[in-house]
């Protein structure tokens, strides 16, 4: 690889934050700087440069010698309700502003970008590089963990991590108040969270989205632990899991946006009075993706960081860096946004999790 100490490089947090993106920040600027290479950072995603003066900041190797790998959240911010297509602006209106965020790129000199973001991003990203014939590598992020063609994203690990550790928490209180404790993680549309926190926090119900379930068979599962001897349970639920007739459970916020929540308390509901026992819930909402990263999440990020500046130095574009059986690869962004990573039922978790008795409620 040559050095070339005229190229500048941006990179940017995109969609909702998590564990880990510091630490890709990180790994992205000791790389680019060992190649003679500047990082500028875009702040608050990249509708930053829209703003005026443009809010970018100059990322430099000592700015990481410190706390801020460690950290969670990004320190460059990120947005997941801004797309520079559909631009809300403040009077309501919304506008096209894509061929403004390109003319941005092009002024600060940018020659290639660096993105870490999920899937929503990751398709609003790369409709603008094919506008702008912008050079783009994708890192991709999400606790949910559903970009496709990665087996992991950064921040799903710190994120089952906290949901584990909240299971370990609960178990105590289940047990001391001969409780069933219901605990609503997060994941939109995929039950990874659930379904791995589950297996690790010795759940006894675990419901995902992708497998229907009834209050009846979740009751005989409870009923059948009771009659066993034992006096409490824990269950698991993604946060888009349905009532059992399809109905979603969402809370609207200011402005008519829509998030999950509730199926927690709709299932504590119906649980106890299917079952007659005392039932809690917690929702862990963004307690999430708020942590220090993992080992694990700092690992992947240091080597998807490097990665991506490595493809760019190769002249490669128009791609994302994933974890395949093991190791660093990279796969065109068209072809991981094609669909969405969901929980795979036939797969070993679902068959593990069946084997160590626990129910899906099917
Ligand atoms: O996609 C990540 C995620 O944390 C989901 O698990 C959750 O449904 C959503 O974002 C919450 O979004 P917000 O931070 O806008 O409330």
């Amino acid at each position: 690889m040559s050095q070339n100490t005229q190229k500048r490089i941006a990179i940017f947090t995109s969609g909702g934050d998590c564990a880990g993106l510091n630490a890709v920040m990180r790994a992205a600027v000791l790389r680019a700087h060992g190649l003679g290479w500047e990082v500028i950072g875009i702040e608050n995603g990249a509708s930053g440069l829209l703003e005026n003066p443009p809010r970018y900041q100059v990322l430099k190797p000592e700015d990481f010698n410190g706390t801020i790998m460690r950290m969670g959240g990004t320190i460059l911010g990120t947005t997941n309700s801004r797309n520079p297509f559909a631009y809300e602006m403040p009077d309501g209106s919304i506008v096209d502003r894509s061929d403004e965020l390109i003319a941005a790129f092009k002024k600060l000199g940018v020659e290639s970008i660096i993105g870490i973001g999920g899937d929503g991003s990751f398709e609003i990203l790369s409709k603008l590089v094919d506008k702008g014939e912008l050079n783009f590598i994708g890192v991709p992020k999400t606790i949910d963990n559903d970009v496709h063609m990665t087996d992991f994203a950064v921040g799903y690990d710190t994120a089952v991590s906290v949901a584990t550790e909240a299971l370990d928490r609960l178990q105590p209180t289940a047990a001391s108040h001969d409780r069933v404790m219901i605990l609503e993680v997060m994941g939109r549309d995929a039950g990874h969270i659930a379904l791995t926190s589950g297996i690790a926090g010795g759940a006894d119900i675990i419901l995902i989205p992708e497998i229907p379930y009834t209050i009846e068979k979740l009751a005989d599962k409870i009923k059948q632990i009771k009659q066993d001897g034992r006096n409490f349970a824990l269950v698991v639920v993604s946060e888009a899991v349905r009532t059992p007739d399809g109905k979603k459970h969402e809370v609207v916020y200011h402005g008519g946006e829509t998030r999950y929540g509730g199926i927690g308390d709709y299932l504590g509901v119906e649980i106890a009075k299917a079952t007659g026992f005392e039932t809690r819930v917690t929702v862990l909402g963004h307690v999430q993706r708020g942590a220090s990263p993992t080992y694990n999440d700092r690992l992947l990020a240091s080597l998807l960081g490097v990665k991506a500046v490595e493809l760019l130095a190769e002249g490669k574009c128009g791609r994302m860096v994933a974890w395949q059986n093991g190791d660093v690869v990279d796969v065109a962004i068209e072809d991981a946004i094609k669909e969405c990573n969901i929980v795979d039922i036939s797969g070993k978790r679902v068959h593990t999790a069946k084997a160590l008795g626990i129910a899906f409620g099917d």
